[in-house]
């Protein structure tokens, strides 16, 4: 079961992790327990490209699907499995959307909830048989 898996950071039901990057996926805002989670400081984020927690295991077809989604004016929602700093990950259930500051720059937020084990099971199947067939 994952929530078994030494390598899991389990995330705390009520756990709430945001960040905020720009038009091109740059940093610059993540909070508190998205630090904490990802095992980084907010120095070690801001100014850096989110692929920073991105984790080997996932399909590049979602990413494809969560920036054309947002670049599209959209919300995209979908589960991604990230890797923290010390090589462990943990799986969130992510909200992605466009949003325009009040002195008009765009960039985008996303906010994520907890992921519950029957979901991690799934997405770990299904992510694995994506990235069988992007090879
Ligand atoms: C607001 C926002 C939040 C993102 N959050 C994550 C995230 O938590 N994990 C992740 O792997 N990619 C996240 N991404 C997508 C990354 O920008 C990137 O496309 C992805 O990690 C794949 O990396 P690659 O494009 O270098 O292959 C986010 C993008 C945006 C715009």
């Amino acid at each position: 079961m994952a929530s078994q898996d030494s390598n899991e950071i389990i995330l705390d039901t009520r756990a709430f992790l945001v960040s905020e990057t720009d038009e091109k996926g740059i940093i610059n805002f993540a909070n508190d327990e998205f630090c904490k989670y990802a095992g980084y400081t907010i120095d070690e984020l801001i100014g850096k490209p989110h692929n920073i927690v991105r984790h080997p295991d996932m399909p590049r077809a979602a990413f494809k699907a969560l920036w054309d989604t947002i670049k599209s004016g959209n919300k995209w929602r979908g589960f991604v499995k990230n890797r923290a700093k010390d090589g462990r990950y943990y799986w969130v259930f992510a909200t992605v959307y466009p949003f325009v500051s009040c002195e008009g720059s765009k960039g985008y937020i996303s906010c994520r909830r907890v992921v519950s084990d029957m979901e991690k099971k799934k997405y770990e199947k299904l992510y694995k048989e994506m990235r069988a067939g992007e090879r």
